[in-house]
């Protein structure tokens, strides 16, 4: 949540920054700032809104500095606002800050400020940051080179919660210290300049060499230079991390909508997601684990902990593992997960999944399971998110960046690596030769998936028919059995969060224990139907909600009646456990095509952002 933006070197800030937080915008959009170091001290400009209202500001093309820090916001603390809005100033306007995270302490330090003085401005936890600084800066006795570094440090070390900081000092114009606990930040390289981002896409026009931060690093940016200190102010070496993701993987180009391309980027996503993982004649591949036979006979349990779109995927992973290995699997929502007491020892395999791998509460259900002793796998799209830099055992989907806030090829792609494991385990536990023959064919179709990706994208006319039908309505819902049931769930988030239909999922044969009393005259009930042994069944839970009315639609690879719907959407056949990647596709379109009926933004719905990095 919130993106962050920095940039010091020899060119004017303002327009880097701007960029940046226009590339950053699906992190939040509610307010934008920008503070830069002019020659007659800190400037700092806000507006609310999007970061157009910044852009329009007339006063921006007065900035002249090269040194600047700016911020896209999603309200934690205090209503979007001016204001609220960051960067935030101390009272002296020695220090500008901008925040990406929660200061969860913030009533005793703001009480501990009021009581030595300073006066607050906004209702946000950040304003008490800068401040804190001066407070600590002001208590230094050396007026050294240091003086501005160990300030931001006592400050730091005063804060509880999670943060990425950027931060600028009047008396140090030449510099600029970030550090990070527990959110994202990255800085990219450059030619006699530093750029700083809180996502890697929004920086890849200008460079692909990173240094990533660990929690609690600092580090002091000079325009041709970066200075890395540990906790306690020792210096400390880091490596440039290369990062292979092209600037265009991060542009709309031809598209209207990031959310269109993604979607028309699946059969590629799933391709690279492939690699060389899987071939016909040979053994699953993850050169990144080394899970023997002995200890995956001796798990008592897989747990899968995510949240939303990638918790779906887990819901997809629960039933090829079981099915596969035999080895009981249980899904977790990662912010119930945590505090539940959930029972886990060093004989459970925590598998934690989320693309941005900077998903708080998933990071801290992975910290939880290790504390219990669990081993831990992550599953994400991000090399050196903070998920995977806590996990014992990291694998990447390589969808490229998702930019739009719904998940759509990061869904699919990571389905697909949770495929390529369950095989990987199963082929490692060396099962009967009916499970060899089982999972040799489960890898054939998982080699011609992106062949039939693209051509379950050729249903997009007939959904944009079906999605002019049904936009101006309440409430839809969705129904399916067994794997397509976690279809109906993730096809029915995508629905209400980018269309703000109220949607619902349901298994079809739960719909006469309650949810059929919703069923009247002209509802919508769409139903996914892609396993031979239990269409029949679903099929007479449809029957039973057209004689109350509804208008249904059928996304099915299955010989059915047609006519007594009111539209069917012919998918490829496939193997069970893996339909969920090409069922999904039709509905994802439904999803985009309705919002856009309506004419919303379809990348950036309301009140969500992606990459949730507060709990
Ligand atoms: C829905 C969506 C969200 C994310 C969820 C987890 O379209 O994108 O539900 O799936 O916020 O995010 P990650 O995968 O980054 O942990």
């Amino acid at each position: 949540m919130c993106g962050i933006v920095g940039y010091i070197g020899n060119k004017k800030a303002s327009p880097i920054l701007i960029n940046g937080l226009l590339k950053l915008e699906y992190r939040g959009y509610d307010s934008a700032g920008i503070s830069t170091i002019e020659k007659t001290g800190l400037s700092t400009m806000k507006d609310k809104g999007r970061v157009k209202n910044l852009y329009n500001l007339p006063e921006i093309d007065n900035l002249e500095g090269t040194i600047g820090i700016a911020h896209t916001r999603w309200a934690t603390h205090g209503k979007p606002s001016k204001e609220n809005a960051h960067p935030h100033m101390d009272n002296t306007k020695t220090f500008s800050v901008v925040h990406n995270g929660i200061v969860e302490n913030f009533n005793e330090l703001k009480k501990l400020l009021c009581d030595n003085g300073y006066t607050f401005y906004s209702q946000t936890d950040t304003e008490i940051i800068p401040n804190l600084i001066d407070y600590y800066y002001k208590k230094e006795t050396d007026n050294d080179d240091l003086k501005f570094l160990r300030a931001v440090k006592n400050a730091c070390n005063s804060l509880k919660g999670s943060f990425a900081l950027e931060i600028i000092c009047k008396d140090y114009p030449d510099n600029m210290i970030v550090v990070r606990k527990d959110s994202p930040l990255v800085i990219g390289k450059g030619n006699g300049e530093n750029y700083i981002s809180s996502d890697i896409p929004a920086m890849l026009s200008y460079t692909k060499e990173f240094y990533l931060l660990n929690d609690l690093e600092y580090v002091v940016l000079s325009k041709d230079d970066a200075k890395f200190y540990n906790n306690n102010l020792e210096p400390i070496n880091k490596e440039i991390k290369l990062i292979d993701w092209n600037a265009s993987s991060a542009e709309k180009g031809e598209f209207e909508d990031y959310m269109l391309k993604e979607i028309y980027e699946q059969p590629k996503a799933i391709r690279e997601t492939i690699g060389s993982r899987i071939n016909k004649n040979s053994k699953c591949e993850f050169e990144e684990l080394n899970f023997t036979k002995d200890y995956l006979q001796g798990l008592n349990k897989i747990y899968f902990v995510a949240c939303g779109t990638a918790m779906h995927v887990g819901l997809a992973g629960k039933d090829m593992i079981e099915k596969l290995c035999k080895i009981p699997t249980e899904v977790d929502i990662a912010s119930e997960f945590r505090y539940r007491d959930p029972l886990i020892d060093e004989k459970t395999l925590c598998i934690f999944i989320s693309q941005s791998g900077e998903t708080a509460d998933t990071l801290a259900a992975l910290k939880l399971s290790k504390e219990c002793g669990a081993k831990t796998l992550a599953i994400t799209n991000v090399i050196g998110s903070s998920i995977t830099r806590e996990a014992d055992y990291s694998i990447y989907t390589h969808a490229g960046p998702e930019i739009a806030v719904a998940s759509t090829k990061a869904y699919t792609s990571q389905v697909v690596l949770v495929a390529m494991l369950a095989i990987y385990f199963a082929e490692t536990l060396e099962l009967s030769a009916e499970k060899t023959t089982l999972l040799n064919s489960l890898k054939e179709e998982l080699l011609v998936l992106p062949k039939k990706v693209q051509k379950t994208l050729e249903t997009s006319t007939e959904i944009k028919n079906f999605a002019k039908r049904i936009y101006k309505e309440k409430d839809i819902f969705f129904l399916g059995r067994g794997i397509d049931e976690t279809v109906a769930k993730e096809a029915s988030l995508k629905l209400k969060e980018i269309s703000y239909i109220h949607s619902d999922s349901y298994p079809a044969g739960e719909l006469k224990h309650g949810p059929i009393a919703l069923i009247e005259n002209d509802v919508t009930v769409i139903s996914i139907m892609t396993d031979h042994k239990l269409v029949k069944k679903t099929v007479s839970n449809i029957q039973e909600v057209i004689s109350r009315g509804a208008k249904t639609l059928i996304v099915t690879n299955q010989q059915i009646d047609t006519d007594m719907f009111d539209m069917v959407i012919r998918i490829p056949e496939t193997s069970t456990f893996i339909s969920p990647i090409l069922s999904i596709i039709p509905l994802q379109l439904l999803a985009y095509f309705t919002s856009k009926e309506k004419g919303l933004d379809v990348d950036k719905p309301r009140n969500l952002a992606k990459s949730v990095t507060v709990e």
